[in-house]
């Protein structure tokens, strides 16, 4: 987890984990993706589960420097989120950090739907 302070207050948080094998992850796409694709083994992916900023600090480039810190560091090939179809910042910051939509995710069967991104941490060698 990181997490972005001002006066010593917490304004804003970013965290995740590392999808093991056979990750539920992946059980709610609604949309086909390519074979092998969703397969796990503990240090392919690196979920992004929640990017979070105050509302008086929005727009301040304080989720992109959270965004970078989490994931800069992370050794796995690639990461992954689900953000809602209308969460319109967070889909225009995505898109402009790198991610790109894979397909539909519903994580449980009433749950809405999301879209499922997929952002490469390194280049492949
Ligand atoms: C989505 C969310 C995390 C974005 O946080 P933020 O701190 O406002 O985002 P940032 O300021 O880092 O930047 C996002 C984009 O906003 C715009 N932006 C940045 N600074 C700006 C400014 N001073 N004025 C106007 N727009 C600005 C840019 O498009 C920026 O993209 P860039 O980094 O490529 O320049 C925030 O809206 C939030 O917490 N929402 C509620 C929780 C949520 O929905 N989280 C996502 C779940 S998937």
């Amino acid at each position: 987890m990181v997490a972005a302070f001002a006066d010593g207050t917490a304004i804003g948080l970013a965290f995740g984990y590392a999808l093991p094998a056979n990750a539920r992850w992946w059980q709610g796409l609604t949309t086909p993706v390519d074979k092998g694709f969703t397969d796990e083994n503990g240090c392919r992916t690196f979920a992004l589960n929640e990017l979070m900023v105050v509302p008086e600090w929005q727009g301040k480039g304080v989720a992109h420097a959270l965004h970078d810190d989490l994931l800069g560091g992370r050794p796995e090939e690639r990461a992954t989120l689900l953000v809602r179809e209308d969460n319109d910042a967070a889909q225009n910051a995505y898109t402009r950090w790198g991610w790109r939509k894979i397909g539909k995710l519903q994580p449980y069967p009433d749950a809405p739907n999301f879209d499922a991104m997929i952002l490469p941490l390194r280049v492949e060698s």
